[in-house]
């Protein structure tokens, strides 16, 4: 199956009511773990490239390692997302290459850093969509600014400080004309979220629900939604590592969320705290070993158990044969011809 546009992977979730996890990829291993669980529970996937990643990896590899996936098996519609784009010109690059969907973080300036104005946010990414539709690509935005710094991008802080103004999400939504849209609301991105389980003063699925309500027809995106699991944590521990003590996001919450119009779920960090503690174990229980594949493949089983988890906890097992990859030439014929846009004041036109 070709890769197909992340418009349609969400469309259909929002159909058949489940979330869609999208997991962040560097390298070979972990585009296989997610392969693996998806071809075990049968799932549509979202795999997404950070500009981090796509700098490690020389992103032509990590590109053709994806068009491998998607030949090794045609049964599982996969997207191909850029993860947190911070310009114009990164989600250009990323269209060129051949993604299917982008994320404009334009809640965040160019520097990944410093919170952007409203007025400059709807800028920038009204900007990528009008250069991304007629392509038939699909666009993710952000309202409001998470929590958190990863791999320097990121505003740092517990995630409260920017929480989405649902006045603001809505009227970004109207005037972006984006696909999907990653709303703030409290959690961060990496191990540290919270300092103990997460209640509603600090993780504020109310906020969501209100935005859902005034967005039923917009696919709404949850960042920074790894759970962090104590087992997890626990492995590397175990094995020499030094986490401190601490919470993710409880995945009976994400599931609340998925009710209320949540259609893609962001995780990485569960990913890479199964596969450090996978390494970690080897190379703490048997220091004479050195052949990487002694400790990288532990290290993509852990990943890929990971994965499956979350694709039955979100729901899209067993959803990868529900429909056709429809091509990204007629996505990009449907937006121009108004069928596929996503304004929400349009919704009752579709
Ligand atoms: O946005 C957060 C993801 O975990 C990607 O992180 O920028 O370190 O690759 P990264
Ligand atoms: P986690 O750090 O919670 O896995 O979040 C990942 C993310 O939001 C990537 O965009
Ligand atoms: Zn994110």
């Amino acid at each position: 199956m070709p890769l197909v546009s992340m418009r349609q992977l969400l469309d259909e979730a929002a159909k058949g009511g489940y979330g869609v996890g999208a997991f962040n990829v560097n390298d070979m291993e972990q585009i296989q773990a997610i392969m693996a669980a998806a071809v075990e529970t049968n799932a549509p996937v979202i795999i997404q490239a950070s500009r981090g990643a796509r700098q490690f990896s020389q992103d032509l590899y990590l590109f053709n390692l994806i068009l491998a996936a998607a030949e090794l098996n045609p049964q599982i519609p996969i997207a191909m997302h850029q993860d947190h784009g911070n310009s114009f010109e990164t989600c250009k690059s990323a269209i060129e290459l051949g993604f299917t969907s982008v994320m404009m973080d334009g809640s965040l300036k160019e520097d990944g850093k410093t919170p952007n104005s409203f007025e400059g946010n709807v800028e920038v990414t009204r900007r990528v969509v009008e250069y991304a539709h007629p392509r038939g690509i699909t666009v993710e935005g952000e309202i409001g600014v998470l929590g958190g710094v990863e791999d320097g991008h990121g505003a740092g802080g517990t995630g409260l400080e920017h929480i989405t103004d649902p006045d603001q999400a809505v009227e970004f939504a109207e005037r972006t004309g984006v696909d999907a849209l990653a709303l703030a609301i409290g959690t961060s991105h990496g191990a540290y979220k919270f300092t103990k389980k997460p209640d509603g003063s600090v993780l504020k699925m109310d906020v969501l629900i209100e935005i859902h309500k005034r967005l039923p027809h917009t696919h709404l995106v949850m960042h920074g939604s790894s759970s962090v699991p104590k087992d997890l944590q626990d492995i590397v521990n175990k094995y020499g590592g030094k986490l401190k003590e601490t919470w993710g996001v409880p995945i009976e919450e994400i599931q609340l969320g998925i009710r209320n119009g949540v259609r893609k779920i962001n995780v990485d960090t569960d990913n890479r705290l199964a596969i450090t503690g996978a390494i970690r174990k080897v190379l703490w229980e048997t220091p004479e070993k050195f052949d990487p594949r002694d400790y990288l493949k532990p290290a993509r089983d852990a990943m890929h158990k990971v994965v499956a988890e979350r694709m039955r906890e979100f729901g899209q097992a067993g959803h990868a044969g529900d429909y056709a990859p429809i091509p990204i030439s007629e996505m990009a014929a449907g937006y121009k011809s108004g069928k596929l846009d996503p304004r929400p004041s349009l919704a009752g036109a579709r």
